[in-house]
């Protein structure tokens, strides 16, 4: 029979954006392979149907559910309870929302207001090339290749956001870049132009730091900072 966990949850809980958080306990026991939105699910079963928290998809693909565990930036449909306590030697953990928005309420912040600092970048073809006349496609240079498949993984979490020690008021941040970036890279926009005038601008890449936090927490295993450092040496493989 699997281990069973006493755990200690200790969650942010706010009213609204201008409340100043509380913090409430609680204590829930667990098997090693309950995720984190398994535990929200049965604290709102059982001991509290208030605490609110997000998710969509739980199967990683979504980003809904990113939330500082423990000070990191991670989501919580991805994250097992036996993971947790080997990652941060303990059975207790402090959960908070990503401070990259205004919290809604408890662990929701406001998605619409995150993604004002993607959408501020276009992260879509501006103007596509027409289809050539020999064949209906785009070939991608293999050298290319491996950062465009890297890059496309993102599933803006704002995880990486989250853990960037450049402000959020001056920078766009490393996901936006990065959903910019990889347009630089795809062979379908013309509009380069206007990509590297947000990629250099004053909240573009001269911002970063080169921490690399965002590369840290990236739970889909993307350089972040490796896309923002070619960026900034003024090199990428277009
Ligand atoms: S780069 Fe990684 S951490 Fe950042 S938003 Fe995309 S998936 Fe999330
Ligand atoms: S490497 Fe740059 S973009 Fe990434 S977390 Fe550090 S400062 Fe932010
Ligand atoms: S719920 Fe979609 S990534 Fe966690």
């Amino acid at each position: 029979m699997s281990e069973i966990y006493n755990l200690t949850l200790i969650i942010a809980r706010r009213d609204s954006a201008d409340d100043t958080p509380r913090y409430q306990t609680y204590e829930i026991q667990a098997g090693p392979i309950m995720r984190f939105v398994d535990l929200l699910r049965t604290i709102n079963d059982e001991q509290d149907p208030t605490l609110t928290w997000n998710s969509s998809c739980e199967h990683g693909q979504c980003g809904t559910c990113s939330m500082k565990i423990n000070a990191r930036p991670m989501l919580a449909c991805e994250l097992l309870v036996e993971n947790a306590i080997a990652m941060f030697g303990t059975s207790t953990f402090t959960l908070e929302p990503l401070e990259i928005a205004p919290v809604v309420r408890d662990l929701v912040i406001d998605s619409d207001a995150a993604y004002e600092r993607v959408n501020s970048v276009k992260p879509y073809i501006i103007e596509p090339l027409p289809p050539g006349s020999e064949a209906e496609e785009h070939q991608i240079n293999p050298d290319q290749l491996e950062y465009y498949v890297d890059a496309t993984r993102c599933i803006n979490c704002f995880c990486c956001s989250s853990a960037c020690i450049s402000s959020h008021r001056t920078f766009l941040g490393p996901n936006a870049m990065l959903a910019t970036i990889v347009r630089v890279l795809d062979p379908r926009e013309q509009e380069k132009e206007e990509r590297y005038r947000k990629i250099y601008s004053d909240q573009g890449v001269y911002r970063c730091h080169t921490s690399k936090a965002c590369s840290h927490v990236c739970p889909k295993e993307i350089d972040v900072a490796r896309f923002i450092a070619l960026a900034k040496k003024g090199f990428l493989p277009e």
